[in-house]
């Protein structure tokens, strides 16, 4: 469980850190990427950062321009898959394992295993659970404070966990559709941890 903890929270402070944000001098960077090497499912091309991460870690960390945080959630956005059948919900009990579960794209992972989502990393959902991380907001009575899933939260949540700078253009979160972390099938299960009134998080 420690070792989970901590490995999302170098995996958040990777993708926005000051102090970890890529060296500014192409020498330096040069240096920084060759002392990486592929090893299992951890390859170097994760060291290349997507436009909105190399703005959020941009020299200074001066905050974004309205217009720039804008325009990072719009792009983020319209590139966000909806689940090809319109049905958005699947198995809150698989979905619980995918949220506990820090496995996937570490150098420890052979090829092939499938990632899991880690958000007790960082996120309260089952209030049973005592073991989580508080870099985002607890999600416990995820669904219920939200009116369970109708169409607007079913939209919305899939879009967050899809992509989560489509909200927050510098967010920490792990784009778990659009980084290719978890299957449709997976973000589906998952879905059904927030929303299913059924699910531990609504109790
Ligand atoms: C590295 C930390 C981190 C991990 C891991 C993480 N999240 Fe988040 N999450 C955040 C932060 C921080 C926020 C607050 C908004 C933002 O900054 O994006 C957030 C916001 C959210 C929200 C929006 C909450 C609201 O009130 O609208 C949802 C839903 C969510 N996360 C679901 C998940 C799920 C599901 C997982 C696992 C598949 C997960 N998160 C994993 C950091 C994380």
């Amino acid at each position: 469980m420690q070792s989970k903890l901590v490995t999302a929270a170098l995996l958040g402070a990777l993708a926005a850190s000051p102090a970890l944000a890529a060296p500014k001098d192409d020498a330096a960077l040069a240096g920084f990427k060759g002392s990486f090497r592929d090893k299992n499912e951890a390859t170097v091309e994760r060291l290349e950062q997507s436009e909105a991460q190399r703005l959020c870690t941009q020299d200074g960390q001066k905050p974004l321009k309205p217009a720039q945080r804008k325009k990072i959630e719009a792009q983020a956005t319209a590139a966000v898959v909806y689940p090809a059948d319109g049905n958005y919900l699947g198995d809150w009990k698989e979905g619980e394992k995918i949220a506990q579960s820090g496995r996937g794209m570490q150098s420890s992972d052979p090829k092939g295993t499938a990632a899991g989502g880690n958000c007790y990393a960082c996120h309260q959902l089952d209030k049973k659970e005592i073991a989580f991380g508080n870099i985002g907001p607890s999600l416990h009575n995820y669904g219920k404070l939200r009116g369970g899933p109708t169409p607007e939260m079913l939209k919305y949540t899939w879009a967050k966990v899809y992509n989560s700078h489509a909200f927050q253009a510098c967010s920490v979160m792990p784009r778990f559709g659009a980084a290719g972390i978890l299957t449709e099938k997976q973000l589906k299960d998952v879905m059904s941890l927030l929303l299913a009134p059924e699910s531990p998080v609504n109790q």
